[in-house]
């Protein structure tokens, strides 16, 4: 559940628990369920990006540049990292930082920078 989604859901209950609704049986909070995935959000990902320019800002030797690789790619790269399956201590570190959602918005928003020369 997204945050708003969960706001809206808490204030609903808490209507109901005021009795605007009196008829309405009171009904225990319930553990939101798990939800879908959110679309990847560029915009989240900038900020969440913040975090990666001081390794991957410059012309760093070993460090690869991001902008402009495909989205499937610099996702699996990360989902990579964050199970195991590629080790690097730094990356791994970093990837397992985020949550699967996260890596999915930090990811959209290098594929969708320009490739730099
Ligand atoms: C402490 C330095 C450091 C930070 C911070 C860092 N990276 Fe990295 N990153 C590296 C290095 C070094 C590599 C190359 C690792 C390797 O050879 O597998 C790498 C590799 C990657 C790769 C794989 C690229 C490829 O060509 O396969 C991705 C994707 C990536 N980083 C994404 C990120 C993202 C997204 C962030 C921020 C959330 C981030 N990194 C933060 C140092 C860093």
């Amino acid at each position: 559940m997204t945050p708003a989604a969960f706001l809206i859901a808490a204030a609903f209950a808490a209507l109901l628990r005021g009795g605007v609704f009196p008829q309405a049986a009171p009904e225990p909070l319930q553990a939101p369920a798990p939800a879908a995935e959110a679309a990847p959000d560029p915009e989240y990902g900038a900020w969440l990006a913040e975090a990666c320019a001081a390794c991957h800002g410059g012309a760093t030797p070993g460090v690869p540049a991001l902008e402009g690789r495909s989205f499937a790619e610099l996702r699996a790269a990360l989902e990579a990292y964050a199970s195991g399956a590629r080790t690097h201590d730094q990356m791994g570190v970093v990837a397992r930082s985020l949550t699967p959602e996260e890596r999915g918005h930090v990811a959209a928003w290098f594929a969708g920078r320009p490739a730099e020369p």
